[in-house]
């Protein structure tokens, strides 16, 4: 078992990672008897994963609710959110209950939204159950829904009290959902870590076979590096924004394609290429380091070109609407080594439009 502290003063929390974990009652402990909890999942993982929490944390004398959610990114909206708050009103839930976020990251940003507002804030849990959620989205308390205009536009920074991650529920993942967590396990390696990028080109057949070992590391590497970030800025005034590498172009995809039908870190692969396709141009990035990347996101069967229908200049109204930008002006985080990256503004709209231009079929 893996356990990582997240330093955050008061708002401190533990993540804990092992195998097996959902069967044990005291991956829960930070509940106690007599608290109220609302599950919160979605049609596809009630069925596999539900009871099992539940037995969990009725061996804790928890008194559980639940809430089922239809499955995808297109549910991650205010209207569906509104469904949790129904439920958890006509439950009487108090000040007092716990909202547990059993999913990815859609449930896990919505959820964790509901109990930032949910009687002006409640506490919650997540459980992740996807890679994606596993390395990124269950840590740092980014919570959201999206609006039609905008990934991610409305939300809260918000920090759960505990994260609790089963290696284990992997192995009921899609393949096509593996491959997209692990465009976000690629991105450690390109923004701050370059043994962890090594590693990801020695390791990545174990990892597209759900290695338990291999597995275990990988996540426990991006918990690592992405509390090392969070601890240093919470709310993302500065280096946070590091985590966003190939985000600002990945979420101007799902946007114009329509949410869920490039799944997150499919558009965020492309949008990795992007963005050192944009380095390059503009002499920061060699091309060797370009083709490790491309060559890497390949590998784990990812797109490295944008949405055939997509133009280059359909990318930049999507690129100002993003939350990085400051006074009107566009700010990208820029690969400028493996391992190296930083956030540059004051660039030419024109070479940002060529750039995704290369990168177009
Ligand atoms: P997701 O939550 O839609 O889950 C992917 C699919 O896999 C769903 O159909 C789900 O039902 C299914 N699934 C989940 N776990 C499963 C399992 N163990 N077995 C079988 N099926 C399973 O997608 P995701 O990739 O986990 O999350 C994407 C979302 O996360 C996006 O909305 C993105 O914006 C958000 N995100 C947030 C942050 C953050 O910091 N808050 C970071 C990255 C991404
Ligand atoms: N996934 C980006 C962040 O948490 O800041």
């Amino acid at each position: 078992m893996q356990k990582i502290h997240v330093s955050l003063g008061k708002r401190s929390y533990p993540i804990t990672i092992a195998s097996g974990l959902f069967q044990d009652p005291t991956a829960f402990l930070p509940l106690k008897m007599g608290n109220k909890a609302m599950l919160v999942t979605n049609q596809t993982l009630a069925p596999i994963y539900l009871d099992v929490i539940k037995d969990s944390l009725k061996q804790l004398k928890i008194e559980v609710d639940q809430i089922i959610l239809p499955d995808g990114e297109q549910y991650k909206t205010l209207s569906v959110m509104e469904q949790v708050f129904t439920a958890l009103l006509k439950k009487s839930h108090g000040r007092d209950t716990t909202l547990i976020a059993l999913g990815g990251g859609v449930i896990g940003d919505l959820t964790g939204f509901a109990a930032s507002c949910y009687q002006r804030g409640v506490r919650f849990i997540q459980v992740p159950t996807t890679l994606l959620s596993q390395v990124d989205s269950s840590v740092g308390g980014k919570t959201a829904v999206n609006h039609l205009l905008g990934k991610n536009m409305i939300g809260t920074f918000y920090q759960p009290m505990s994260v609790v991650i089963d290696i284990n529920c992997l192995k009921t993942l899609p393949a096509r959902e593996l491959s997209s967590g692990l465009a976000e396990v690629i991105k450690y390696g390109i923004i701050v870590d370059s043994a962890f990028f090594i590693w990801l080109e020695e390791h990545l057949d174990e990892l597209l076979s759900v290695d338990a070992n291999a597995m275990e590391y990988c996540i426990r590497r991006c918990c690592e590096i992405k509390t090392k970030i969070i601890s240093l800025d919470e709310t993302e005034q500065g280096i946070r924004a590091l985590l966003n590498l190939g985000h600002t172009y990945g979420h101007a995809i799902e946007v114009e394609m329509g949410y869920g039908n490039w799944l997150h870190g499919e558009a965020v692969a492309a949008g990795i290429i992007m963005a050192s396709q944009t380095a390059y141009r503009f002499g920061q990035l060699n091309n060797q380091d370009v083709s490790r990347i491309k060559k890497l996101i390949a590998r784990a069967g990812l797109p490295v070109t944008g949405p055939k229908n997509m133009t280059p200049e359909s990318y930049l109204p999507h690129l100002m609407r993003d939350k990085k930008v400051l006074s009107g002006e566009l700010r990208l985080i820029l690969p400028t080594a493996i391992g190296q990256s930083e956030i540059r503004m004051g660039l030419d709209h024109k070479q940002i439009i060529s750039a995704i231009a290369d990168c177009c079929y």
